[in-house]
């Protein structure tokens, strides 16, 4: 989409589209809504004032109203969108209401679309305060450019109805107002764009995108931002020793890829990095179709699992815009990419693998393969040096389960690096729920015959289990866990984004790195 910030009254906008934000000023559990518009435009408030004083459109989330030829104002078409009751109102809202204006104008073929900045007077100063102009802008853009993907691309006969140009209208005189407001648009390009990108990737199907298709493009994507790639297959596992991840893969006629991304800040003149300064860690699991393995999986909704590298996908992401908003802290991102498969050579469940570490593992379900890849993937970022770790993998039905689809599953070792997160999570947007991984649950591990199993000894707490595997593998290190099994994926569509791959866990992943920024 092309993008533009325009300073000029919205009823000046000469656009097919003009969308103005409304919210809810209703107080109290039983009022009768009563929306509002977020412009200080009084033009915009006219001629929208006869159809809202029917009390057809309430306000709520998502909800639109679209005017033709409004009276007073140049635009085309006015389209009311609603964030919701006012009380509520935060940077979410936003996100998702830019997103509803984009996804209203698809249908209809509308091809530009103004989005009035949120100004206004319906609004305590109070509350105001809570949504910095910089953060409202750019979830207004990130929620505008998630909502123009469309995951048709395998249709034959597809119908072009993409939102070609966005442009954000807004009258603000300040000009250092104007400067936050622009400051907060740049990024909210370049998030949506890395958040699109792993959506692309979550949306190929396992035969195209095979763990050697994830490597290329990831290699692709780090030569575009200008940072190191390197893509590794059998050999490398081999000479490291990843008997986890090797074993995993050992059954399928793709080879796996183990990749790794590094973005070093650059250092001005004469400066060093400094002593003890933290290097973190990404790592992704990147099974590119799961089976389950010899464990074979039902055929019930199996084709689901080409999303099972949602994880790398994620970390995938966030390194593409690490590398365009350049924080001060060094990162690696680590992908461990196989395709889980049943065949002669394939592992078995009773086999014992020894993992990079060097602790063995009884195999006792092969569709426990994502903690077995990323045993190694965490041990590997800290050979690295990575002093901070983080993983992001579909890792367990039983989050799923536990959690829905709402919520990614979240388990740390450390509450420092967990407050960070959830800090930098109040500003992606994105909801995390944290679960136990203390050490009285290592019991759910225990094995006969190795140092540790892949799975529960029962089915209770399975996600807990995985994270206790994981948590093995990452010993002292400050760690943080991500279970995105249940929200990888959208089976429904909204009225701000289409169904299929989320993105979910780029924004906040990106913003826990930003958060460590000399
Ligand atoms: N990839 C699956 C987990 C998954 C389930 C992702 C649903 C997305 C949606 C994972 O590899 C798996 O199969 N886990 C097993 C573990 C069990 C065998 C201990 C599970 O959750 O059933
Ligand atoms: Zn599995
Ligand atoms: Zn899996």
């Amino acid at each position: 989409m092309e993008t533009k910030l325009l300073i000029q009254d919205a009823a000046a906008s000469q656009t097919p589209m003009l969308a103005v934000f409304a919210v809810d000023i209703a107080v109290g559990k039983d009022a009768e809504p009563l929306p509002a518009l977020l412009t200080t435009s009084d033009a915009v408030t006219n001629a929208a004032a006869k159809v809202l004083a029917t009390g057809e459109f309430k306000a709520t989330l998502g909800e639109t109203l679209l005017l033709h030829a409004p009276g007073g104002l140049k635009a085309e078409r006015l389209l009311v969108v609603g964030l919701g009751k006012a009380e509520t109102l935060s940077v979410d809202e936003v996100r998702k209401g830019a997103g509803a204006a984009v996804r209203a104008a698809k249908p209809l073929g509308v091809r530009e679309v103004a989005i009035a900045f949120p100004e206004d007077h319906a609004l305590s100063d109070e509350h105001l305060e809570t949504l910095p102009c910089t953060l409202l802008s750019r979830a207004l853009v990130e929620g505008a450019e998630l909502a123009e993907s469309d995951w048709d691309t395998y249709r034959s006969e597809r119908k072009d109805r993409s939102v070609r140009a966005l442009s954000v209208i807004t009258n603000e005189s300040e000009k250092s107002t104007r400067a936050e407001i622009q400051g907060g648009f740049d990024t909210g390009l370049i998030v949506a764009a890395a958040q699109n990108f792993t959506r692309t990737l979550v949306n190929e199907p396992g035969n195209v995108l095979t763990p050697t298709e994830l490597g290329r493009r990831a290699a692709a994507m780090c030569a575009e931002v200008g940072i190191k790639c390197e893509v590794h297959s059998t050999a490398k596992l081999d000479e490291l020793k990843m008997g986890a991840f090797a074993a995993v893969a050992q059954g399928s006629n793709e080879p796996p890829a183990l990749i790794v991304m590094t973005y070093e800040p650059q250092l001005k003149k004469g400066e060093t990095a400094a002593e003890g300064a933290p290097v973190l860690g990404l790592v992704g699991k990147g099974i590119t179709f799961d089976t389950g393995g010899i464990s074979i999986k039902g055929a019930d909704g199996m084709e689901k699992m080409k999303y099972d590298m949602a994880g790398a996908g994620a970390m995938i992401g966030a390194m593409r815009a690490i590398a365009q908003l350049k924080p001060k802290v060094k990162v690696i991102g680590v992908v461990c990419s196989a395709e889980n498969m049943p065949d002669g050579k394939a592992f078995k469940p009773g086999d014992v693998v020894t993992a990079m570490s060097g602790k063995t593992i009884e195999v006792v379900n092969t569709d426990a393969e994502g903690r077995l890849v990323l045993a190694d993937g965490l041990h590997y970022a800290k050979t690295l040096g990575c002093t901070h770790l983080i993983d992001a993998a579909t890792l367990t039905g039983a989050c799923v389960v536990a959690l829905g689809t709402l919520n990614v599953g979240l388990f740390s070792n450390d509450e420092a690096t967990w407050q960070k997160f959830t800090d930098a999570a109040k500003i992606s947007g994105e909801k995390f729920w944290r679960l136990p991984c203390t050490d009285d649950y290592k019991e759910q591990i225990k094995s006969q015959i190795a140092d540790m199993r892949n799975t529960g000894a029962n089915r209770w707490g399975g996600a807990i289990s995985a994270a206790m595997f994981l948590k093995e593998f990452v010993g002292d290190t400050p760690w943080v866990h991500l279970d995105i099994a249940g929200c990888a994926w959208n089976d429904e569509s909204k009225p701000w984004i289409a169904n299929g791959p989320s993105g979910v866990a780029v924004r906040s992943i990106l913003e826990w790195a930003r958060s460590y920024s000399a």
